[in-house]
């Protein structure tokens, strides 16, 4: 599993729950032709591994096997070759995809796992520089709160494994945290010992998140039994700007569904991305000129249905529910609503996910793009009625954006399972299109 790619590095997890042994890595810039050798390393059973690739060349694609070889004697053999792009300069041309919500937990209702891997690997056919997940992919608050655990934690994150692996080998992954992740801090109780905790070192442990350094800015404030949170970041690529933001760990109070069913909070105000967040995310939103600025969240708020019907409310529109501009009271400390400060400062793209829907919509020149569920095999049309306007579309498939100097183009990729393919429903195809500016 690939990820944190920057101009002259990339990292590469291995993770295998059953087997021990060695694995090393050849790679090149050319296929067929892998003259680099990284050391041998050990890898134990159950426990994830990282392999940092340094001294890249930047704008080039990389090619590389992996080897394993098990400690049990039997001769070691290479994966197959894989390839993966290292950070374009402005003026390129390059295509990303990103998928909503996967809900693995929800099992036939939701999720079928032969959908799901007919999605990532049409999406990995298109060869994306690197791919997003929306959230509510490692779904732990249906898990007894009474009998949780850190491995019935960690299982959620290994049994995305191998579809995952199926676009993560060639295209990086990039996490966005999901109201059913838990990974929140309201749930911190200063010890190692709860949900949050194990939440958060699962996500980090099995998929390599970016810390700030030269390349991603981001969160950088430690965490106690965690260390970085790797949980809002920013970066560019080619023309644009990408920025990922949390709404749920820096909230004092559940932002949405709580964990074992408690009470849900009264009053949004109470809710929030945190100072240290917003004042991140203006200064990195201001601080670029980038051509294109896409921010992605889980959803408005990390709660509520619909898109643009939800952007003037709290802390991104600045209104109380009875409408009133309560703002300056509420968030003394802030200049302006997110909603307001993404218009400003000219963001192209807010993606989202969460309401199991394909929808396009604009508000004030900005895209709200709502993005569907990836393996639903009832291609369910969920939560229309939240949205007022806009092009909708059921489930299930994936959004796949490429990226140009002339312009942005969204298609909407069309997701259906052999059975259900007919000769005007034809998996792989795009359902919707657009292009920005
Ligand atoms: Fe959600
Ligand atoms: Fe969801």
């Amino acid at each position: 599993m690939l990820g944190s790619p920057t101009g002259s590095s990339i990292k590469l997890n291995v993770f295998a729950p059953d087997q021990a042994g060695t694995v090393w890595l050849v790679y090149g810039t050319r296929s067929g032709q892998l003259g680099t050798q990284t050391p041998a390393r050990a890898l134990v059973a159950g426990q994830p591994l990282e392999i940092a690739l340094e001294g890249l060349a930047p704008n080039t694609r990389h090619y590389y096997r992996l080897y394993f070889q098990p400690s049990s004697g039997t001769a070691g053999a290479p994966g197959d070759e894989a390839s993966f792009m290292t950070a374009r300069p402005p003026g390129s041309s390059f295509t990303f995809a990103l998928q909503g919500d996967s809900h693995p937990e929800r099992l036939r209702s939701q999720f079928d796992p032969d959908l799901y891997t007919r999605t990532l690997l049409t999406a990995a056919a298109d060869q994306p520089d690197f791919y997003v997940l929306m959230g509510d992919d490692f779904s732990v608050d249906t898990l007894d709160p009474l009998t949780i655990t850190q491995p019935k934690v960690l299982e959620r994150y290994t049994l995305q494994r191998p579809y995952l692996g199926l676009i993560g080998k060639q295209a990086p992954l990039f996490l966005v945290n999901g109201n059913h992740e838990q990974a929140a801090g309201y749930l911190l109780d200063g010890t190692p010992n709860n949900v949050a905790v194990w939440a958060q070192n699962a996500r980090n442990s099995l998929y390599a998140q970016p810390a700030p350094d030269g390349f991603y800015s981001g969160n950088p404030t430690p965490v106690p039994h965690i260390g970085l949170l790797r949980n809002y970041f920013a970066w560019s690529w080619g023309d644009a700007l990408f920025v990922v933001i949390d709404p749920y760990w820096h909230s004092p109070v559940a932002v949405d569904n709580v964990l074992g069913d408690g009470t849900k909070r009264s009053n949004l105000w109470d809710v929030t991305h945190g100072d240290a967040q917003y004042q991140w995310l203006k200064r990195t939103l201001e601080g670029s000129t980038a051509r294109y600025k896409f921010v992605f969240a889980h959803h408005v708020m990390g709660t509520g249905r619909g898109g643009v019907e939800l952007a003037k409310l709290w802390e991104w529109g600045g209104e109380s529910a009875g409408g009133q501009f309560d703002f300056p009271v509420k968030r003394p400390n802030w200049t302006e609503p997110l909603h307001r400060l993404m218009a400003r400062t000219g963001v192209t793209i807010f993606f989202q996910g969460h309401d199991h829907i394909w929808v396009r919509q604009k508000l004030d020149g900005v895209t709200y793009q709502t993005v569907s569920e990836p393996a639903d095999p009832n291609y369910t049309l969920w939560n229309a009625d939240a949205f007022q306007s806009g092009d909708k579309f059921p489930n299930s498939g994936y959004t796949r954006v490429r990226v140009a100097p002339e312009g942005v183009q969204v298609d909407y990729v069309r997701s259906l399972l052999q059975r259900d393919e007919s000769a005007t429903r034809v998996h792989g195809s795009t359902v919707f299109s657009y292009r920005l500016p």
